[in-house]
This record gives C-alpha cells, sequence and structure tokens, in this order.
C-alpha cells in the first residue's frame, strides 16, 4: 500500500462575533469590516494566508454579516482564490470553527486566522512558509506584548520550546502572547470535537492546542521585534492600527494587506487580471498602486 499524497493546506478566517467591545462601531457592520485605514480589516489576514500560498479559503461569519462579507470578497476568483462561506450560528469558541469547517477541510491541514488579527514584518513570508511545509502537528506565533494578560500566553522552558499556553491569565508565565494564527494538521476538527466546553460555555482554541501539546507536535515560533502584530480589540488600537498602516505606506509607497498585488506575486492572476481590478478603484491611489505593479 503506498501513503496518499499529502494534501494541500486550506486556511480559515474566523469573522464571527457580535464585535461588542467596539460598540457603538460595530452594531450595524461586523467588526472584520472596518477599516482599517484604507481596507477592510479582513484584508490584513486574507493577505497572511495568501502569503502561505493558501488558496482554498472558508471564511466563517455570522448569520446576519455573510451577505456583507461576500459583498466585499466575492467568490475570491479575481484574486485567484476559491472562498468558501460557513455560518457560525453562536460564538462558541474559537476551536468551534474546525466542527464549522470539516467538511470543507476534508481531511487537509490548515491555517486559521482571526479576522481581526493584523501581521506585518519583514520575513513573515518566510516565517509562514516554515509552518506551512509541517505536515503535521502544530504551529503557533508568540509575540511579545506588554499586556499578556489580555491574551492566550505561552510558558516556555529554558530552549524556548512551548510547555504550557494559558487563556488570559492573571499571572502571565511569560510576556509572549499566542497570536490569531493557527497551523494545525489535518485531525484538527476531529480533536476540536472532544474539546469539552470550558465554564464560559466555549470550545477553547487552547484546549486543542493543549492536545497537540501533550503529543509533543506544538510548535512556537516566536515573532521578533521586526514583526508587528497590531491589536484591534479597542477603538483606540483600532485607530492606531490604521495610523501605523498610513504611516507606512505613505512613508514607503508600497500597500500593505494588499490581496490584488499578492495573487499577482504569486502568479496567480495576470497583468489583465490587475488593470481590471485596478479599474474598479482609479479614484484612489491604492488602484494606482495597482497600475505601478504591472
Ligand atoms: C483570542 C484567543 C487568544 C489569542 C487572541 C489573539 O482572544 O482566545 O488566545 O491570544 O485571540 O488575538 P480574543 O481576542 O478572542 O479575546
Amino acid at each position: 500500500m503506498t501513503d496518499s499524497p499529502p494534501q494541500t493546506r486550506k486556511g480559515i478566517i474566523l469573522a464571527g462575533g457580535s464585535g461588542t467591545r467596539l460598540y457603538p462601531l460595530t452594531t450595524g457592520v461586523s467588526k472584520q469590516l472596518m477599516p482599517v485605514y484604507d481596507k477592510p480589516m479582513i484584508y490584513y489576514p486574507l493577505s497572511v494566508l495568501m502569503l502561505t500560498g493558501i488558496r482554498q479559503i472558508a471564511v466563517i461569519t455570522t448569520p446576519e454579516d455573510g451577505s456583507q462579507f461576500r459583498r466585499v470578497l466575492g467568490d475570491g476568483s479575481q484574486w485567484g482564490l476559491s472562498l468558501t462561506y460557513i455560518e457560525q450560528p453562536s460564538p462558541d469558541g474559537l476551536a468551534q470553527a474546525y466542527i464549522l469547517a470539516e467538511d470543507f477541510l476534508d481531511g487537509a491541514p490548515s491555517a486559521m486566522v482571526l479576522g481581526d488579527n493584523i501581521f506585518f514584518g519583514h520575513g513573515l513570508t518566510e516565517e509562514l512558509n516554515r509552518a506551512g511545509s509541517r505536515p503535521t502537528g502544530g504551529t503557533v506565533f508568540g509575540h511579545r506584548v506588554h499586556d499578556p494578560q489580555r491574551y492566550g500566553v505561552v510558558s516556555m522552558d529554558e530552549e524556548g520550546r512551548v510547555t504550557g499556553i494559558v487563556e488570559k491569565p492573571e499571572v502571565p508565565p511569560s510576556d509572549y502572547a499566542v497570536t490569531g494564527l493557527y497551523f494545525l494538521d489535518g485531525r484538527a476538527p476531529e480533536w476540536a470535537r472532544k474539546v469539552k466546553p470550558s465554564a464560559r460555555g466555549e470550545v477553547e482554541i487552547v484546549s486543542l492546542l493543549e492536545m497537540y501539546l501533550a503529543e509533543g507536535s506544538l510548535d512556537l515560533a516566536r515573532l521578533g521585534r521586526g514583526y508587528a502584530w497590531l491589536d484591534t480589540g479597542t477603538h483606540a488600537s483600532l485607530l492606531d492600527a490604521g495610523n501605523f498602516v498610513r504611516t507606512l505606506q505613505s512613508r514607503q509607497g508600497i500597500q500593505c494587506g494588499c490581496p490584488e498585488e499578492i495573487a499577482f506575486e504569486q502568479g496567480w492572476i495576470g497583468a489583465e487580471d490587475l488593470r481590471a481590478q485596478a479599474a474598479r478603484f482609479t479614484k484612489t491611489e491604492y488602484g494606482q498602486y495597482l497600475l505601478r505593479l504591472i
């Protein structure tokens, strides 16, 4: 008997949730569609999956917001992607995404990114490719923050290997927060089903990661000081993220989180496709930028 070839990694963007921490801003529109300077927030995590080379992506939304995400992202073909939309009836924990996406994943390994996480940094693509090329086990990304209590936090041994993860600890075991980007192998849905809901009634991502940890197959990739992991959890940090993107883009003349550019560079779309996309945005710097890429 021969082993079947490894399946191509698929992507998940988790964009459910009610966004109550950003009320009243998000009373009418989903948090992940909020502007981060010149684009909807979801463009940034989508770009991260695209940089990893992932083309089949499921977008998980609330039942109410699904149509708005479809309007913004379409079927993904304009970027050489195939987008699938999945509804999350109620936000019962991050690991629930794997259960909802089980048919979509169909046994494939995955990269899941939270729709409100923004990453930027030199060498990010290499870091993503390293995690993406591990066929089994999982990889999480740690980033140093000044307020680890607000996140999942890793504890590490002397060699920097992850020994534990705690969700929003009062006394954090380190300054390293677990970012909202998870590379897991094809067993994730099956294992997510085994997670018992926590005291707050959620299928916790930390519990799923602990299963990989117990098996000794969870890797920690530490994103050093050359990376920005931006927070969009409060009104102030959302504005800061927008200002960061604005500063970077205007100083360097580059776009941050531009799906058209990544698709073009990956060879998923050609010059004519890019020109057609640019035609939609001619009145903006974004559209001009796309034309300059050709
Ligand atoms: C979630 C995760 C947490 C992680 C964070 C990253 O928290 O539960 O472990 O560090 O995302 O954004 P939430 O933002 O849902 O409170």
